[in-house]
């Protein structure tokens, strides 16, 4: 029997045999000899392939396959939708058939192989078939998160350029209907590349316009689809790219390949979760974020188990029972989710009376991830519901977990407040700003030693030299995660924080470099700077602080409200800016760099060092009243 130790030790010591042997749990139609190699495009980048030489097809996988092994009529996708009262289930047998018949409804549109299509879906099925579907013809899909506004939508149009968009009439936000497709068109209107083609899914609640001889109801082109075949592709043709937020307004288009990826998820499913062929998981998560790829759609499938896609939310609809409810009634194995979700749970049902409520003998962990699990959360949890809690580490790039307790090949103790152990295949360290290796406990940038393992990214979507810069060239043979954290000495990893402006809202991350690029272009804002603060339930909020134009006469309560409602139009509702200071002044070190760690760390109430170098430090308690009087009393 393969203790923690073993496995981990071989992954890292023998990574192609290791690989080599994991690679064979999956369907080929060839099998790969060449399991690590350098991209020789890309050579200058150190960038690593998975599998090159081995052939198959992801939507085939998911699918297919299980059929082919007998398991056509098990339970492969169930959709629950309290905001509409819908409940549907799709044996393999019929989800094959819905993602085959889309793939030709692509395809007479002249999606071809590598070909980009854009998904903009609210949590409807249509999304997962969609994404299955592009895999099936060898499309590249590129969802984007329903909550993105248009703005968000155009930037991702123009840089993934697709030749088709798939989206719906409509999502459904507790009770607000959020109509999609004036967004699209807002979207396309605003975007350089126009897309060829809309297939739009018609909702009931609301009927979209369509363009004539631009776009299509999805409907009707499926009453005439014809089921066509998977395609045999080279295991590293991309997947998909999802687009994930970094430090400026550009969002940086993560590319996933078909071979690594698999493979990756199906000894995932396996390992961190414990699930097999038949078990019924839930990432109660959203398709346009990678939880939702990878463990709502692929890994689920593709190791045969039963997926949930829930179009709710873990309050309100109806109530904080809502997450205990579809447990019960699915009979779910494993639960995902974000802290976020469980800490609104928690305020609307502190004692857990809904838990009693309800059976869940078949529940048997809970995974969470998306931000740290903070130990108040992780021990709330754990007394109310009984049950193994586990916080695993991972990130839109690497597609997987970093860290967490591998559940599969060993049962390892939880620690409050820790992300677990590294995952087979991933060389963690800690590096200190200089690039040397810091001793146990003491915090530094979390960094990965190259090559990374199969799954994660391959590289940024036409932007190869981005990767590079952004992720490679600060340690020479490391990934830099952008997460900064400690290694205890029983070798658990700390996870506790971004290193750069990257902020984590409700789950959703976003750019605190982009909101500051919305506020200054305000004609009144001189100079500006945002960052995360503490919330209770969402983890982080943005905080904007904002320095007025001089001379000008301004409204300050109006500046507050355009700038609020500008994050809002420009990013979406999730972005969530509600605080917008006017301050006289920003403090800045003598080169003139904005402090902001140091004010997050005043607001938080966390001790803070004021660098030396700063130009004034009588700037510091005159913030100081400004935070205790403006922020802190909200
Ligand atoms: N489409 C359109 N709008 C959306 C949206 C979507 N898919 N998702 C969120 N929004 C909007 C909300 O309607 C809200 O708008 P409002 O300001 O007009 O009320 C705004 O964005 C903020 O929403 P949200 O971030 O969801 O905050 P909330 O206070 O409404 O709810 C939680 C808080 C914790 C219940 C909720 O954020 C949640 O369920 N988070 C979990 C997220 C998650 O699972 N992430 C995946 C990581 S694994
Ligand atoms: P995303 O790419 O949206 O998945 O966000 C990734 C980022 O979320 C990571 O770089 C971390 O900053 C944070 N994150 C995700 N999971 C955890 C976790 N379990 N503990 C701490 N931070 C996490």
């Amino acid at each position: 029997m393969m203790n923690y130790a073993d496995e981990y030790k071989n992954s890292i010591d023998n990574p192609i045999i290791f690989w080599q042997k994991q690679a064979k749990n999956i369907a080929w139609y060839k099998s790969p000899t060449q399991i690590l190699s350098t991209n020789s495009d890309d050579n200058r980048h150190n960038s690593s392939q998975w599998f090159s030489d081995g052939e198959l097809n992801t939507s085939y996988l998911a699918l297919d396959h299980h059929i082919e092994q007998g398991r056509g009529d098990q339970i492969a996708l169930i959709y629950d939708s309290p905001v509409t009262q819908t409940k549907q289930q799709f044996t393999y047998n019929q989800l094959l058939e819905q993602v085959a018949k889309f793939a030709e409804v692509l395809q007479n549109q002249k999606v071809n192989k590598g070909d980009r299509v854009l998904i903009y879906m609210p949590m409807i099925p249509q999304a997962a078939i969609a994404m299955l579907a592009c895999a099936r013809i060898g499309a590249i899909h590129s969802v984007v998160f329903g909550g993105f506004a248009a703005h968000e939508l155009a930037v991702r149009i123009d840089d993934a350029q697709p030749k088709v968009i798939v989206s719906a009439s409509c999502g459904i936000e507790i009770e607000k209907i959020i109509a999609y497709k004036p967004l699209v068109d807002k979207a396309i209107e605003l975007a350089q590349t126009k897309p060829q083609s809309c297939i739009i899914y018609q909702r009931d609640m609301v009927q979209a316009e369509l363009t004539e001889n631009r776009d299509f109801c999805w409907q009707t082109l499926m009453k005439t689809a014809k089921a066509i075949k998977a395609i045999p592709l080279p295991a590293t043709h991309p997947l998909y790219i999802l687009y994930t937020s970094g430090t400026t307004g550009t969002p940086k288009g993560v590319v996933r390949d078909h071979g690594g990826h698999a493979v990756a998820m199906q000894y995932s499913m396996k390992t961190i979760y414990g699930m097999t062929t038949g078990d019924v998981f839930w990432a109660a998560s959203d398709v346009g974020w990678v939880v939702g790829h990878s463990y709502i759609v692929y890994a689920p499938l593709i190791a045969g188990c039963t997926s949930i896609l829930y179009e709710g939310k873990p309050i309100k609809t109806p109530d904080a029972g809502a997450f205990w409810r579809v447990c019960s009634e699915y009979k779910v194995n494993a639960l995902f989710s974000a802290p976020t979700a469980f800490r609104a749970i928690a305020k609307e049902d502190p004692q857990g009376d809904f838990i009693q409520q309800y059976d869940l003998s078949n529940l048997q962990r809970l995974f969470l991830a998306g931000e740290r699990l903070d130990p108040a959360t992780y021990s709330w949890l754990k007394d109310k519901t009984q049950l193994p809690v586990i916080d695993h580490w991972w990130q839109t790039e690497t597609g997987w977990a970093i860290a967490g307790i591998p559940l599969g090949i060993e049962n390892k103790t939880t620690k409050a407040g820790s992300a677990g152990v590294p995952t087979p295949g991933f060389k963690v360290e800690i590096l200190d700003g200089l690039g040397k290796p810091v001793a146990a406990n003491e915090s530094g940038n979390i960094v990965l030693k190259l090559p990374l393992p199969p799954g994660c990214l391959t590289t940024i979507w036409q932007n190869p030299e981005r990767y590079k810069l952004g992720y490679l060239s600060t340690f020479d043979g490391y990934y830099l995660t952008g997460d900064g954290g400690y290694i205890d000495e029983d070798g658990y990893l700390f996870v506790m924080g971004r290193t750069d402006d990257v902020i984590n809202v409700a789950g959703h991350r976003l750019s605190t470099g982009e909101m500051e690029e919305i506020v200054s272009a305000h004609h009144d804002v001189a100079e500006c700077a945002v960052f995360g603060i503490h919330d209770q339930i969402k983890g982080q909020v943005p905080l904007a602080l904002v320095i007025t134009k001089n001379g000008a006469n301004i409204d300050k309560t109006l500046l507050q409200a355009e700038l609020r409602q500008s994050v809002r139009e420009k990013i979406g509702a999730i972005a969530s800016l509600k605080q917008v200071l006017i301050v006289e002044r920003l403090p800045k070190t003598r080169s003139g760099k904005i402090l902001r760690k140091v004010m997050r760390q005043m607001i938080d109430g966390e001790p803070y060092q004021v660098p030396s170098t700063i130009d004034d430090v009588s700037i510091i308690p005159e913030l100081d009243k400004i935070f205790k009087k403006d922020i802190l009393a909200i």
